[in-house]
Parts: C-alpha cells; sequence; structure tokens
C-alpha cells in the first residue's frame, strides 16, 4: 500500500513514537535534538510490557492491532516504531496495512562492524530480538567477518523502566549484562556493544561502569532520528501545545513517570 499521505500533513500533525514502555523515549531525544520544532505522541504499551517475553505472533497481532486504531484516532504525519522487539518482528506487516510512512528500529550491527577493532561485537536485546532471523540476516550482512555474540537481558528493560519512574536499580542487574557477553567464548575481546533494545540507552551510564574501559555502545536513535527528519524534511510543523504521552494501562506508574516524561516535553499523559 501507499506509503505516501493523501494529502500534505498540517503543521500540528505529531509523529507517533510507538514502544512497549519508555524505551522510545531513548529515539526521542535523538529526535529533539534534530526536531525540536515537531509535535509528538509518545505512545507506550505498557498493558503489553514486556514485548521481549512474548511470542513472535502475540507481539505482531498487538503492535498492528494498536498501531492501527493509534493511525486512526491520532493522524500521525508518520509514525516511528521505537522498539527493536516490535519492529525486527512486525514491521513489514504494519508497513503492508497502514497508509502512512513507518519508521522502524533495527539492531546498530552495521555500525558496530565498522567500529570493532577486536572483530567482537556484543549485542544486547530482548530475548524476541535477539533469535529473529531479522539479525541473523544483519550479522550476515554486515558482520559475516566479525563475531556477533548475542545475549538476552530483559532484566534491563525493567532497570530502565524503574529508573525512569525515579527508583533506585541493583547495579547487579548490569553487571549481569556484561558477565552474559563477557563469559562467552571470545568475549573477552568484546570492545563494542550494540545496544539492540530502545530501553538500554537509557541506561548506558550504568552499562558502561559494569563493562568497564575499552568497550562503546552503539544504538540506532541517532540514525532513526535522521531518517524521520529526512521523510518529514519541508513540510510545517508547529508545535503549539505540549506533547502528549499516551499508555494502554493505568496505573500508579504513570505518575511516577510524569517527572521523566515532563523532562522530555512529554507533559500531558492520558491513557489510549
Ligand atoms: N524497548 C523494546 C525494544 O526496543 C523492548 C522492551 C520490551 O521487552 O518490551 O526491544
Amino acid at each position: 500500500m501507499a506509503q505516501t499521505p493523501a494529502f500534505p500533513a498540517a503543521a500540528t500533525a505529531p509523529i507517533l513514537l510507538f514502544d512497549s514502555g519508555v524505551g522510545g523515549l531513548s529515539v526521542l531525544e535523538a529526535l529533539r535534538g534534530l526536531r525540536p520544532d515537531a509535535p509528538v505522541i509518545y505512545a507506550a504499551d505498557n498493558a503489553g510490557l514486556p514485548y521481549g517475553e512474548k511470542t513472535e505472533a502475540e507481539i505482531a497481532a498487538r503492535v498492528a492491532g494498536l498501531l492501527g486504531r493509534m493511525t486512526e484516532r491520532l493522524r500521525p504525519r508518520l509514525v516511528c516504531i521505537a522498539c527493536n522487539t516490535a519492529s525486527t518482528i512486525a514491521l513489514a506487516m504494519v508497513r503492508d496495512v497502514l497508509e502512512v510512512p513507518i519508521v522502524g528500529t533495527v539492531p546498530a550491527i552495521k555500525p558496530a562492524a565498522a567500529l570493532t577493532t577486536t572483530g567482537v561485537i556484543g549485542l544486547l536485546g530482548t530475548a524476541a530480538t535477539i533469535r529473529q532471523g531479522y539479525v541473523d540476516r544483519l550479522e550476515a550482512e554486515f558482520a559475516r567477518d566479525k563475531t556477533l555474540l548475542r545475549f538476552a537481558a530483559p532484566e534491563l528493560v525493567s532497570a530502565a523502566e524503574a529508573r525512569l519512574r525515579g527508583e533506585p536499580v541493583d547495579p547487579a542487574v548490569f553487571a549481569r549484562a556484561a558477565a552474559g557477553l563477557r563469559d562467552q567464548p571470545g568475549g573477552e575481546r568484546i570492545d563494542t556493544v550494540v545496544l539492540a533494545c530502545t530501553h538500554f540507552p537509557l541506561v548506558a551510564a550504568e552499562l558502561g561502569a559494569a563493562f568497564g574501559p575499552g568497550v562503546r555502545f552503539v544504538d540506532g536513535a541517532a540514525g532513526i532520528a535522521r531518517r524521520i527528519a529526512s521523510l518529514t524534511a519541508g513540510q510545517a510543523f508547529a508545535r503549539t501545545a505540549p506533547d502528549l504521552a499516551l499508555f494502554t494501562r493505568d496505573g500508579p506508574d504513570l505518575a511516577a513517570l510524569g517527572p521523566s516524561l515532563a523532562a522530555r516535553g512529554l507533559e500531558r499523559v492520558a491513557v489510549f
């Protein structure tokens, strides 16, 4: 189906950023740097969090269904699936059914392969992401002459959520993620780690402390922001009201997340 909207977007038409939780805020930060004038609706399917522990069928159904309803009601000019798990599983399907440009999130294996000097790359993602053929294909295309070690770190998703609620996080969580890669054969030579879950850049400082010096992290946020900016180049933007954060389930977490959301320009919170 067509990827170009039939009518030019109104200046107030939002960019819809979608994730299971707060992970997509790492993408929002990068987007704000390039398009501070863009009205944004940040949508978190917290009723479905964590996606990484779900089956492919569950994730595809949730993401396609929710994005269908959201695009109908919110009329975004562009949708960004700011979630590696949802993108690696459902991006093609969502693109087939929605008549709005869709930007996905691809694990940053290509830039990591260009940066590594030891030839050993680590990849941290959710359990659902690291088993995807999509990741196998990126590895085959861009890192065939490298060693790519993968580790599923669902604990980091909850750690990022807790951190943005202002709660303390046990440093052992980050140590376990580092050990999960380091303890694999060749793991001691890792110099570059792909953060293949949008939640993980939100705890990059803690991960940096756990891995120690000599390891750099790569994620897709800057590339996604550039892609959104290029697809919307020349469009009029008017950010006339505080941006909106939408959640699929109400609860005390929403109030706890308030300060972190407001710090990123999401001063209104509602339930979808
Ligand atoms: N933020 C999501 C990602 O990029 C995953 C978090 C989850 O498990 O729901 O993969």
